[in-house]
């Protein structure tokens, strides 16, 4: 059985979406941890329920990137895990970590890579009024939201479309494609 770590900065809707596809056997893992850096956040207390470890810092209290990955490499390798699965991480992975896991990071991102990278992709897109965005779920490089593209899933934005409408599309279909593209990962 695969192991995730799960690394996550705010609610956890996609940790708990990926835990409860493990619960309902619709994917073959582990999700041995959550690793947050925003102590406080409703993931965590999530993991907590679920009874999974998690790895909270907080990285202002480190001198910089390298040594709190250096840290949480640390406990990577303790718990043996195999898959680093980004679900709302507001940081840059470093080298530390992604020499190690080079090709094992994912990241699910709120719109059709590589329009709108980088933080509030959902603003962004209705800003530009563009009549469609979507989800891409990709390999993760040191760029921001760059690296090979897995799968992606469009969604269309209606003329009376609000921030908050559009983010529920968005969330519905993350939290059924974030498994189902991890369960094939698994098994290619
Ligand atoms: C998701 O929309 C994801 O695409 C983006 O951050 C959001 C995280 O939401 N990277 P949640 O914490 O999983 O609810």
């Amino acid at each position: 059985m695969k192991k995730l770590a799960i690394f996550a900065s705010g609610s956890g809707s996609n940790f708990q979406a990926i835990v409860d596809a493990v619960k309902a056997g619709k994917l073959d893992a582990e999700v041995s941890l959550l690793v947050c850096d925003k102590p406080g956040a409703f993931c965590i207390e999530r993991a907590s329920t679920e009874e999974i470890p998690s790895f909270v810092f907080n990285p202002k209290e480190y001198a910089s990137k390298a040594d709190y990955e250096t840290e949480l490499y640390e406990k990577l390798k303790e718990l043996e895990i195999d898959i680093i699965v980004l679900a709302g991480y507001m940081r840059l992975i470093g080298p530390v970590l992604l020499t190690p896991y080079e090709g094992k990071i994912v990241n699910i991102h709120p719109s059709l890579l590589p329009a709108f990278p980088g933080k509030d992709a959902i603003g962004q897109a209705l800003a530009a009024k563009v009549k469609e965005t979507g989800v891409t779920i990709h390999f993760v490089d040191s760029g921001m939201d760059t690296g090979p593209i897995v799968v992606q899933q469009s969604v269309s934005i209606s003329e009376t479309e609000t921030r908050e409408s559009l983010q529920a599309k968005i969330q519905k279909i993350e939290h059924e494609l974030y498994p189902s593209v991890l369960q094939k990962l698994l098994h290619s």
